[in-house]
């Protein structure tokens, strides 16, 4: 089938909540190719999941070994690649236990439920999340992200979640009440715009959650596995969460959630509080368990810094050429252009040069390619970038 012929079956068959424009059919490393026979450089990465590119080797593999073996059991039963990553989990972070999910949202809404289990013996229920936040689309992640359109319809709102603007202790403070239970964030914000936390912000709230006997949560869903050049997001700022959300990359594309609670509160969700049918199984961990492997073979978290400050320098110069760029901003290889005005027409007209690049928010255009991406790609996608800006009639 060709794109046009994908695209009219989807809509007759698919819910309409997506709007996709072009039908993908294979990918390899930094590159993907639409059912019309057309290559496009692909800085989206599936939206930061897959951080080793398409289709690597090692995860290929172990996913068709495992799919060979034992593809699921239920949580009833031991599975060996369950406790084996989630000890390379525990052991590359702060030394707590995990629990898996299947996405970014299941994995908060563990962890969110883990934080009211916490605060319920203490009378404390309610979570500071910050202004611009997304933590997913179920009616708890709904809540706790500042997206007021992604709750229309959806009313009555999920109770208990405050929200400040990142980096502001101040505002923190003075949200903190005696029903505050945990305070949760993005240390690097995704879908709001690609907005770095301050360090000293996340000492502060740190320090405030040790005073206040609140528990901080990280969801590290689009920043965390590789993608700022530290394994989790938390380590660049050295500032250790009591709980940290991932998915996304631990799968390269293969489902998988997880979230990870330190261990002086790993008892909190105890036998029988909290369960999911395919958290956990052989061959997404057989998945995850390959995706660590790789990073640390490959050497990728230092590659992902390198080849970050370099996208981040070219786009610099790009800046400079193209007033409508305001700022460039992010860390590793998680980057925002800010621009002076709507967004949509330059990832379309990427597309059509062969470049895929998202947004985030209205204004601010997201570049996320593979950690693998070469500087050959980097240069290829800048320049096809400067093309865009050059030829663009900028909307009204
Ligand atoms: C920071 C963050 N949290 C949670 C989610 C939700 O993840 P999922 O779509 O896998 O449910 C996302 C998805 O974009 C995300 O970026």
């Amino acid at each position: 089938m060709n794109n046009a012929e994908i695209a009219t079956l989807h809509s007759e068959f698919v819910m309409g909540t997506y709007a996709p424009e072009l039908a993908l059919v294979r990918g390899q490393g930094c590159y993907v190719w639409d059912a019309d026979g057309r290559k496009y450089l692909d800085f989206g990465a599936g939206i930061s999941v897959c951080n080793l590119g398409h289709c690597h080797t090692g995860v290929t593999e172990a996913i068709q070994r495992q799919a060979a073996t034992l593809v699921h059991v239920s949580n009833l039963y031991y599975n060996e690649n369950q406790p084996r990553l989630a000890a390379v989990i525990s052991r590359k972070s702060f030394g707590g236990k995990v629990f898996f999910a299947n996405s970014g949202a299941e994995a908060n809404e563990g962890m969110i439920k883990f934080a009211r289990k916490w605060g319920a013996s203490r009378g404390k229920h309610e979570v500071i999340v910050m202004q611009r936040s997304f933590h997913g689309r179920t009616l708890t992640t709904l809540a706790a992200t500042d997206k007021p359109k992604y709750r229309d319809g959806f009313a009555p709102d999920m109770e208990g979640f405050r929200f400040v603007p990142l980096n502001d202790s101040d505002a923190v403070e003075k949200a903190v009440t005696d029903k505050t239970a945990a305070i949760m964030l993005e240390p690097v914000q995704g879908e709001g715009g690609v907005h770095v936390s301050d360090r000293p912000f996340l000492q502060f709230v740190r320090d405030l959650c040790d005073q206040r006997d609140m528990l901080l949560l990280f969801d590290e869903v689009q920043c965390g596995v590789g993608r700022v050049g530290t394994l989790f997001a938390y380590q660049h700022f050295s500032v250790v969460p009591d709980a940290m959300s991932l998915a996304k990359a631990l799968g390269n594309g293969f489902p998988i959630g997880a979230f990870e609670v330190a261990g002086k509160w790993a008892g909190v969700l105890d036998k029988g509080t909290h369960a999911s049918t395919f958290g956990g199984s052989p061959l997404a961990c057989a998945a995850a368990l390959a995706v660590f492997d790789a990073i640390e073979r490959e050497d990728l978290l230092f590659h992902c810094r390198k080849m970050g400050e370099h996208l981040k320098g070219e786009l610099v110069q790009l800046s400079q050429k193209h007033t409508c760029i305001r700022e460039i901003r992010g860390l590793g290889l998680m980057i925002g252009v800010e621009c002076d005005s709507p967004v949509a027409d330059i990832v379309t007209a990427a597309a059509a040069n062969g470049l895929l690049v998202l947004t985030a928010g209205e204004t601010t255009l997201r570049l996320l390619p593979p950690l693998v991406v070469t500087p050959q790609e980097i240069d290829a996608a800048v320049a096809v970038l400067d093309k865009v800006l050059g030829s663009r009639v900028k909307p009204a």
